[in-house]
């Protein structure tokens, strides 16, 4: 399959890894299946647009969305086509997650919702409070690429002529049976490297030293299966030794997406694999 440049991530998503990418690029392993259990905005996904591979985020809203465009792409369009750059639009739109009617809304007009949210709150980031509603404020940006009609339609084409899984659920059962020739790249939420930098929104459950620790648990198991994997973090000590008898590499990134302006700059991040 002919890789099309138009297929590139839908939503900006906090974590992003354009600028990791290449650092990934040289580290790819061949493999028969691509596996992304964090897959947020799909960077690394949408670069390699494999052929075959399984798909997942604990946001059912962002899987949703991934389904809706393999599934009911030009509907999505129309729909995101009558959305306003406005404050008072964007937060009557944002609000519906409050009411009762967000919940016979149907899932086109759900992935609608959350790409022109994406596209409209401030910075792009997709935040979600303790009780799981969408929290970002309104973006004031001037023309913001709401319907990005020839993206949408190539990832479209994409989907529907490759074959691929999406879940939406914890990443321990994303990686359930896979087989030999797999691959799969972890990029989970970071350990934070300071108690301000901690970016915690993605879900209403957080993801604490605790589940760090069960990821780090699930990659021995996928070790003793012969299953490659590549994951990301940052380059914390603890971190650093909980990954210890693998192959660590140090890499520098700048960080897009910290909401305290004193922590943008070069934060050390870390490449861990279990081959060469
Ligand atoms: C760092 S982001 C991934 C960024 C992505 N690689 C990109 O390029 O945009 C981490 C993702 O993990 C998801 N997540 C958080 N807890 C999870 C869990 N227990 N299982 C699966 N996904 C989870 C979040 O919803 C978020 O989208």
């Amino acid at each position: 399959m002919k890789k099309n440049n138009l297929v590139v991530p839908f939503v900006k998503w906090a974590g992003g890894k354009r600028q990791l990418l290449p650092e990934l690029l040289k580290r790819i392993p061949k493999f028969t299946t691509y596996c992304e259990p964090f897959v947020g905005g799909g960077a690394l996904f949408f670069y390699l647009q494999p052929k075959k591979a399984i798909i997942n985020d604990f946001n059912k809203d962002l899987i949703n969305t991934y389904i809706t465009i393999q599934n009911d792409v030009e509907s999505l369009i129309q729909y995101l086509s009558t959305y306003k750059n406005d404050s008072e639009s964007y937060y009557k739109i944002r609000e519906l997650d409050r009411t009762p009617l967000f919940h016979r809304m149907s899932d086109t007009e759900k992935a609608s919702r959350l790409i022109y949210l994406n596209k409209t709150c401030y910075n792009g980031l997709f935040r979600v409070n303790s009780m799981g509603e969408f929290n970002s404020p309104f973006g004031s940006y001037k023309s913001p690429n709401i319907v990005n009609e020839p993206t949408l339609r190539a990832i479209h084409s994409y989907f529907q002529n490759a074959d691929i899984t999406f879940l939406s659920g914890d990443f321990e059962v994303a990686v359930k049976g896979l087989k030999k020739g797999t691959f799969v790249y972890f990029d989970p939420p970071y350990d934070p490297v300071s108690a301000s930098s901690n970016f915690t929104g993605y879900t209403n459950l957080g993801f604490g030293k605790q589940e760090q620790r069960r990821l780090k648990e699930v990659c021995d198991k996928l070790n003793a299966k012969g299953i490659k994997f590549l994951l990301s973090n940052s380059a914390t000590d603890f971190i650093l030794d909980l990954y210890k008898e693998y192959n660590i590499e140090k890499i520098s990134a700048k960080r897009v997406i910290n909401s305290n302006a004193n922590n943008r700059g070069n934060v050390d991040e870390v490449l861990i694999r279990n081959y060469d």
